[in-house]
């Protein structure tokens, strides 16, 4: 049987500055789902990239002196750098300025022409440059960009236009239809009262006041808009309309398509529309999550609260920082970062529970047996206990992957951790190891302990990569590279034989922290 596929993809991020914690967020979700998919078996495609073209990347590299093509240069390097250091595995960085996304888009805009759907016209309205969107009046919140807040612009020029409204049955039908499309289904009530239903108007397409982004074929003293340059990313990376297109055949459909709030809109609206005119196959899910806000404040540079996502890896460690973020926000909710709930939940989740367990076991194992078990082991009265609680963290994580619950999954792997935690409390090994006749006891419940350990290494490595090595070092384990072993309890030899180690994850000390 053929290998099932799975494309997932980011947003392309604006070129116009350099990533913030709030893109992090983003890029780490969607690498969790990605290797989560790929343990799973599946063959695994996964795209991120950045949106280079428009008028406020041109502004950007006028303010800086140097020209659009260096300033977007920049920002790409720099954005794989910070990637390395978030420890994404993607398999494509798009960047749309590459010839043969320049290329392909140039034939979508003149096969849409030839064929009907784009028309020339002229566009008098408003527009929001630092969102790149276009907006009537009505739309507006006291005269401002009703998303960012900020002053839109006047304009007034020829422009062509895509036939947006012809599709809106269409699309209303389509969501209708399939009530995962769009995740969470709040947002699809929202797409269909607030913009579906009203009624859609045709979208324009082309701008000819700037010139950084695509000339368009049949009219280069026009460039296309860049919602339409940088939607098309998902399909023309694969090599649609281009030279090969083996692999937009072998993952086309995208399985999902991950991207903010904001921005659910052009995704569910525009995208689906701009392929329905192509005659292509709709993605088959858009996942809007939510914003992540600092100090409880929207992420902006203009609001001085945006924090590097590589200095606090530096300080924290990746794999505290992954955790971090989709634990604490309920994936599609808002959430809200502070230096104090960061700490917290890496001193209590990960240097509590997780590093307590594993170093209280290993230290266990070393000092009542000199590193190495027996091989007679007894039970306890408290095995059967863990042993669900056990199962229920790998179903459960099974469960809440699929449904990019991340923080239920983990819920989930940490409520055996606790469990385990509380079982060494209740079997309380300082006291058997004591009686000469409860050896065996001693050592079947260390080994249960190491058990929940391998089966958590396992179950954390789409959040946490790097982790389960440290875990699998100190139990002497290969890597597993089968995700099922962890449904599978009692695979851990019985004779374990341990290397102790550092502690994972040291508990930070608030006064230690530079500021
Ligand atoms: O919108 N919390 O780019 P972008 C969570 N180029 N997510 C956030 C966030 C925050 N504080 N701030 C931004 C664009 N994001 C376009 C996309 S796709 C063909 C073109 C998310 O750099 C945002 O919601 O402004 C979006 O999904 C992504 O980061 C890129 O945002
Ligand atoms: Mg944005």
């Amino acid at each position: 049987m053929a290998q099932k596929t799975f494309y997932i993809t980011t947003a392309l991020y604006y070129s116009n500055s350099s990533l913030h914690i709030g893109h992090a967020y983003e890029v780490v979700a969607a690498d969790a789902m990605a290797r989560y998919k790929r343990l799973r078996g599946y063959d695994v495609k996964f795209l991120t990239g950045m949106d280079e073209h428009g008028q406020k990347i041109e502004q950007a590299a006028a303010a800086a002196g140097i020209t659009p093509q260096q300033q977007v240069d920049g920002v790409a390097s720099a954005t794989k750098a910070l990637f390395g250091t978030l420890n994404i595995d993607y398999d494509i960085f798009w960047c749309t300025t590459c010839l043969p996304h320049s290329t392909a888009v140039k034939k979508i805009f003149n096969q849409l022409y030839e064929q009907g759907d784009i028309y020339k016209g002229a566009y008098k309205g408003l527009y929001c440059t630092p969102c790149e969107t276009f907006y009537t009046k009505s739309q507006l919140e006291e005269g401002n960009c009703p998303v960012c807040k900020r002053k839109v612009e006047e304009v007034d020029e020829e422009a062509y236009f895509f036939r947006l409204s012809k599709y809106q049955d269409r699309l209303i039908e389509h969501i209708e239809k399939n009530p995962t499309f769009i995740m969470p289904a709040s947002r699809a009530q929202e797409m269909l009262n607030n913009f579906l239903r009203p009624g859609l108007t045709d979208l324009c397409v082309s701008r000819t006041s700037f010139k950084w982004g695509i000339p368009l074929d049949f009219d280069p003293n026009h460039v296309s808009y860049v919602w339409v340059d940088a939607l098309s990313n998902y399909a023309v990376a694969l090599g649609f309309m281009g030279d090969d297109d083996s692999e937009y055949k072998k993952y086309w459909p995208a399985d999902v398509h991950i991207v903010g709030k904001d921005i659910v809109r052009f995704h569910t609206i525009i995208w689906p529309a701009l392929l329905m005119a192509l005659d292509q196959p709709l993605p088959k899910q858009v996942f809007g999550h939510g914003w992540l806000h600092v100090d409880g404040v929207k992420i902006g540079k203009s609001l001085g609260n945006s924090i590097d996502p590589a200095e606090l890896v530096e300080q924290f460690g990746i794999d505290a920082i992954r955790y971090f973020l989709l634990k604490e926000v309920a994936f599609g909710q808002d959430g809200n970062y502070t230096p104090e709930i960061l700490i917290s939940r890496i001193n209590s989740d990960l240097a509590n529970d997780l590093g307590n367990m594993l170093s209280r076991t290993v230290g266990m194992i070393d000092k009542y047996f000199g590193g190495k078990l027996p091989a007679n082991h007894a039970p306890t009265d408290f095995d059967e206990e863990l042993k669900t609680a056990a199962a229920e963290a790998a179903s459960g994580a099974n469960h809440h992957f699929d449904r990019m619950e991340f923080d239920q999954a983990l819920g989930k792997i940490w409520a055996m951790i606790g469990r385990a935690n509380k079982y060494i409390d209740q079997v309380e090994p300082w006291k058997l190891t004591k009686e000469a006749d409860k050896q065996d006891i001693l050592a079947g419940s260390l080994w249960m302990l190491a058990e929940c350990l391998r089966i958590a290494a396992i179950l954390i490595e789409p959040v946490m990569p790097d982790t389960p090595a440290k875990i699998y070092q100190q139990l002497n384990i290969a890597t597993h590279t089968d995700w099922d072993d962890a449904a599978t309890f009692g695979l851990l030899p019985k004779e374990v034989q341990i290397t102790k180690g550092d502690a994972m994850f040291p508990r930070i000390d608030t006064k230690n922290l530079r500021t």
